[in-house]
């Protein structure tokens, strides 16, 4: 049986960062599960769906081809064949995935795939309900969280860097409203599970929340 961690939280608390690193340290693969949402919100934006009409949505999922490939730890994705990775990084795809997110059918169809690839590779994967939902028996489970302030302030800094046009309020009120929608959805909401792990990263470097959860895989996994 493969092993797995599953690495859950709001919107901007590192896990991708962290992920990165756990899964490097391990020699796991790491899944990123929100790029997958992406894809489908920027397959509606390009095709003109609103990501908030289901029935829109679910003709866009029944059409869909979205691959993952892992290289030296990095993920790439692609949709219908094209490689969207940077392309799912903008603030309209980010505001669509949450929207996309909510409807049943898309998370059935996504987690199938995340299920697959986690019964195949040692896997970290990241997410929102990976804990609580796709992988209920993760060999390790953290809740990753950390002050709204702080996560907007480095989800500005990573975009800023990338020559993105952004506002730190919006920034902010996007996270907010990402979260509000990932908590109160009806179907596999973003919530902390029992077994989980809490790591409050708000003022711990990068390095620091690798290293906790290294210690407490190898420790208690
Ligand atoms: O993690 P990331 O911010 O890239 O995810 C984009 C959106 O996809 C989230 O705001 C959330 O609505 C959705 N998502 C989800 N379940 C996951 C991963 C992401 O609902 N496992």
């Amino acid at each position: 049986m493969p092993k797995s961690i599953a690495i859950d939280g709001p919107a901007g608390a590192g896990k991708s960062t962290i992920a990165k690193k756990v899964s490097a340290e391990l020699g796991f693969i790491y899944l990123d599960t929100g790029a997958m949402y992406r894809a489908v919100a920027l397959k509606a934006i390009e095709s003109g769906v609103d990501t908030k009409s289901r029935e829109g949505i679910i003709r866009i999922i029944d059409n869909i081809n979205i691959a993952i490939t892992h290289d030296n730890n990095s993920q790439k994705i692609f949709l219908d064949g094209s490689d969207v990775s940077e392309d799912i990084r903008t603030g309209e795809v980010s505001a669509g995935a949450a929207n996309v997110a909510a409807i049943k059918e898309v998370r059935l169809k996504m987690v199938e795939l995340q299920r697959k690839i986690a019964g195949e590779k040692d896997v970290v994967m990241d997410g929102r309900d990976i804990g609580s939902y796709v992988l209920p028996n993760a060999n390790l489970k953290i809740f990753l969280t950390a002050d709204i302030n702080e996560r907007a302030k480095r989800r500005y800094e990573e975009l800023a860097l990338k020559g993105q046009q952004v506002n730190l309020d919006e920034v902010k009120e996007d996270m907010q409203n990402r979260d509000n929608s990932d908590m109160s959805r009806a179907f596999a909401p973003l919530k902390k599970v029992p077994d989980a792990v809490e790591i409050d990263s708000t003022s711990m470097t990068i390095e620091d929340v690798a290293e906790k959860i290294l210690y407490f895989y190898k420790n208690y996994a």
